[in-house]
């Protein structure tokens, strides 16, 4: 395990109790900051001798790893998606699909540290709000945990995928009345009285393990750093995540390029990239987000201030698409190159293609997408924006009519 402190993000001060979620002096966002004086002595090829995974990273974060809870998370595909990239138009694009992962989201990324840092206070009952994702992979870590879990979800407005894993790694499942903004307070207030230890991205912990995403698409890019990397924004903690480890790779001298970063939103839960687009450096909520990507429905994210930050200091950008925008995407991603996203996911495509044609985009750029979900996850968006299927009699001949004909 590295040596790390918690600091605050907005005041600086050290933060020494590990059960608040805010910085105790200024209510500001945590940040945990990583001693990475032994990295230094290292080249990336050493950490090549550990299989592809999160812990493969473990000099990164801030967890002793003989003691992780683990179910092989990370060490997902980077593919090079060129019949997606002919039809957007633009030379080079890879998709980061972390759809692959144990519960099927990049979530599981932040949950292996996350789950592991609890045991190690020697918590008992873990909880968080969710749009779905982090329920899905919090319920699968406590399980191995033997943790007890409780998950907070917006009533209605939850993927049935992410319902049913959470419902089936045994959490109790709380439909709360609201959105996931009224979720995460209810959340929260419960951890505040020190009732459940919170595994949201607001608990520091999380964007560690995050973090690695990053470290992988390095590591399957041989360190030729792209010049831009898409991903959709919610609560906005991945976004911060992935541009922390880009920090810390510049830190240790394994990258001296920085790739823009550039978070996408779905219009009608767009508070960043309204900011973004008005120049701000901090965000209106949004009081009653929509979108058909529910894993975004999101109006009031926790880390949109650190995200806008992230955005502004790699030089990237942030817009909001359009839902068709993304079913399109989302489409466009599965029939040229058979990788089935969740509709959150695919904002990053759809984010792409509205870059190359307002011209912020480069055509000549080298791109990574990062789909953070699996399409199998809310099948009732997919077939529901799909063709019914043919009824058919048993015979060659009706196959054949409907086949040919
Ligand atoms: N993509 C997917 C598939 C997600 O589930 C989420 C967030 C995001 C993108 C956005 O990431 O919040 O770090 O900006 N899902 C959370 C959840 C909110 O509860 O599962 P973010």
């Amino acid at each position: 395990m590295a040596d790390h402190e918690v600091i605050c993000w907005d005041c600086g001060a050290n933060v020494e109790d590990p059960f608040v979620n805010t910085c105790p002096k200024c209510g500001g966002l945590l940040t945990v900051k990583m001693d990475l004086e032994p990295v230094k002595e290292m080249r990336p090829q050493d950490l090549r001798r550990d299989i592809s995974g999160v812990w493969r990273y473990a000099p990164f974060m801030p967890v002793d790893p003989s003691r992780k809870v683990s179910i092989q998370e990370g060490g997902t595909p980077l593919y090079r998606t060129d019949r997606l990239a002919g039809e957007l138009g633009i030379s080079e694009v890879h998709v980061k699909f972390e759809g692959l992962n144990p519960t099927g989201s990049f979530k599981d990324r932040g949950m292996t540290i996350g789950v592991s840092h609890a045991k190690e206070l020697g918590v008992k009952v873990v909880g968080c709000a969710s749009t779905g994702n982090t329920s899905a992979s919090l319920a699968a870590y406590a399980a191995k945990a033997d943790l007890k879990c409780a998950v907070f979800l917006p009533s209605g407005k939850v993927a049935a995928g992410k319902l049913a894993q959470a419902l089936f790694y045994g959490a109790k499942v709380l439909s709360v009345d609201g959105n996931f903004d009224d979720a995460l307070d209810l959340a929260r207030k419960m951890a505040d009285e020190k009732k459940l230890y919170l595994l949201n991205s607001i608990n520091p912990y999380r964007p560690e393990g995050q973090k690695s995403v990053l470290f992988e698409i390095m590591d399957q890019l041989e360190y030729d750093v792209p010049d831009r990397i898409i991903l959709p924004v919610g609560n906005a903690a991945n976004i911060w995540a992935v541009y922390k480890a880009i920090q810390e790779l510049k830190e240790v001298g394994w990258i001296d390029k920085v790739p823009m970063l550039t978070g996408i939103q779905a219009e009608g839960s767009a508070p960043v990239a309204k900011a973004f687009c008005s120049g701000k450096r901090d965000f209106v909520p949004e009081e009653n987000p929509e979108t058909i990507a529910t894993a975004i429905r999101i109006g009031n994210p926790v880390s949109g201030r650190k995200a806008l930050h992230a955005i502004y200091d790699t030089g990237g950008f942030s817009i909001a698409v359009t839902d068709e925008e993304i079913i399109e995407a989302q489409q466009l991603i599965g029939r040229k190159e058979g990788i089935c996203v969740e509709p959150a996911s695919a904002a990053s495509a759809a984010g792409l293609k509205k870059l190359i044609s307002t011209g912020v985009a480069d055509r000549d750029e080298r791109v990574v997408c990062i789909c953070t979900g699996n399409g199998l996850k809310d099948p009732e968006t997919i077939i529901k924006n799909s063709p019914s299927p043919i009824q058919c009699g048993n015979s060659v001949t009706d196959a054949e009519r409907i086949l040919y004909g």
